[in-house]
């Protein structure tokens, strides 16, 4: 059994158990869909399988060569956006000490990203970073054609190759592409770079298992097989075989689309450890990118707790009510740290002295949950024991599988994205990129 536990019970005044238990056939008969690929986007569903068919020689490869990037980098660059980037950034975050950049002496390399955005700033401020530092580059597209990370790469390729030399540099740059096209791949083929390739049926959100996830975080000290052994558990408990009552991923997919029927359009992600931060944005293209089509699908927003009850909780408390919570809440923190007593009591702290701040924590998320629903706003929780890499890879492919089941129930195709293209040919019009003559001619009357 998986360490990871959904509760819905405050969730059950707002909608009742029958009307989730009705959803049963449905949601079993779409984790079936994925399973025999019989559904919408059967082309992408590489992710499915993937933790259980990682072979060792592959993780061995992986490990192979993050220790070549390590002993050669103190800093490791990874390049990508979108699915490119968020799985590695999102597990990374949630492992690392909170305070990593700061450190001077360090074990492993600093991971620090580009290729996500296009400002000038950005790059500018992080090629002088990294100027004098021993840095690598992980370069990372599926298509690779994207211009943010190959604009990104450009440059900080250019800037190795000036600070070590082309050969030298040859030696810390991996790229991760397609299997055969794309100019990325016909860069790598060319220079004689390190390369993985991310499955043709693997679509970029649901990449993280795949090296695009697995390099930089081995890279940045981390316990790959345990990541990978938390999802294989979490595979194994969402497949089609297990009960529908069992099954955490069919029951968030259907508890989630029963609220966005009864009105509730919007649901935060929330967490009470920074930590995680990342893994909300992760979550937040995962469910945007599948379901936000054909003009239907829950709006995903996240916050942190308790920094965000101090800006965005007047608005959760009393604001419109189109939205619910689902928390992701680890039962008990890493460190300890006791709450010391103080003979003046100046602060009025003394009736916490001797408690650990993670208890203070827990009932700041306890004090919310009852306000929260209170004010109407359905919970959800996603308890893990604690944050480790194992229960991070459970929950990776939890959030993964019930997308899948969730995106079917709503009668999408939960793994294209064709709405992403639309800024993308205004961008290419504009700057008059060869082949978009007509689109320039036609966007140029609109401004
Ligand atoms: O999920 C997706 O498909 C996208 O977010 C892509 O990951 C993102 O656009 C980056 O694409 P690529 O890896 O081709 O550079």
């Amino acid at each position: 059994m998986n360490a990871l536990h959904l509760n819905i019970d405050q969730v059950l005044t707002f909608v009742s158990k029958q009307k989730l238990e009705a959803y049963e056939p449905a949601a079993q008969a779409a984790n079936k869909a994925l399973h025999e690929g019989s559904g919408k986007g059967n082309d992408f569903l590489g992710w499915l399988h993937l933790p259980s068919s990682i072979e060792e020689a592959f993780l061995a490869d992986i490990e192979a060569t993050a220790k070549k990037l390590q002993a050669s980098c103190d800093v490791v660059v990874v390049a990508g956006i979108g699915g490119s980037y968020l799985g590695a950034k999102a597990v990374i975050d949630a492992l690392n000490n909170s305070f990593d950049w700061l450190k001077t002496d360090r074990t492993y390399p600093a991971i620090v990203y580009a290729g996500h955005n296009i400002s000038e700033d950005y790059l500018v401020e992080l090629s002088a970073t990294l100027a004098n530092k021993r840095f690598g580059i992980i370069n990372i597209s599926k298509s690779g054609t994207t211009t943010e990370t190959a604009l990104a790469f450009r440059i900080l390729k250019a800037q190795l190759e000036a600070q070590v030399g082309k050969e030298a540099a040859k030696e810390r740059i991996v790229a991760i592409t397609d299997a055969h096209k794309g100019a990325l791949r016909s860069l790598a083929n060319k220079e004689g770079y390190k390369t993985y390739v991310i499955p043709d049926n693997v679509g970029g959100r649901y990449s993280v298992l795949t090296p695009v996830g697995l390099l930089p975080i081995a890279v940045a000290g981390h316990n790959i097989r345990a990541l990978v052994a938390g999802a294989v558990e979490m595979e194994k408990q969402c497949a089609p075989e297990t009960a529908f009552d069992q099954n955490p991923a069919a029951q968030y997919a259907v508890t989630r689309n029963e609220l966005y029927r009864s009105g509730k359009k919007i649901e935060i992600l929330v967490n009470y450890h920074p930590k995680l931060h990342f893994v909300a944005e992760w979550w937040k293209q995962l469910y945007g990118e599948s379901e936000g089509k054909e003009l239907k699908g829950i709006f995903p927003a996240a916050v942190d707790f308790s920094t965000d009850l101090h800006s965005m909780g007047q608005w959760i408390q009393e604001g419109e009510r189109s939205i619910f919570e689902t928390v992701i809440s680890i039962k008990e923190a890493n460190e300890t740290l006791h709450i010391p007593s103080d003979e003046a009591n100046l602060d009025g702290l003394n009736y916490l002295a001797g408690r650990r701040v993670d208890a203070v924590n827990k009932m700041a998320e306890l004090g919310t949950r009852i306000a929260h629903v209170d004010g109407a706003v359905p919970n959800l929780r996603i308890e893990i024991p604690k944050l480790d890499a194992h229960n991070i890879g459970s929950l990776l492919y939890f959030f993964e599988k019930a997308c899948g089941i969730s995106g079917y129930l709503l009668e999408v195709n939960p793994f294209d994205q064709p709405g992403v293209e639309a800024y993308k040919k205004n961008m290419f019009a504009l700057l008059e990129k060869p082949g978009f003559e007509k689109e320039t001619e036609a966007i140029k009357k609109r401004i």
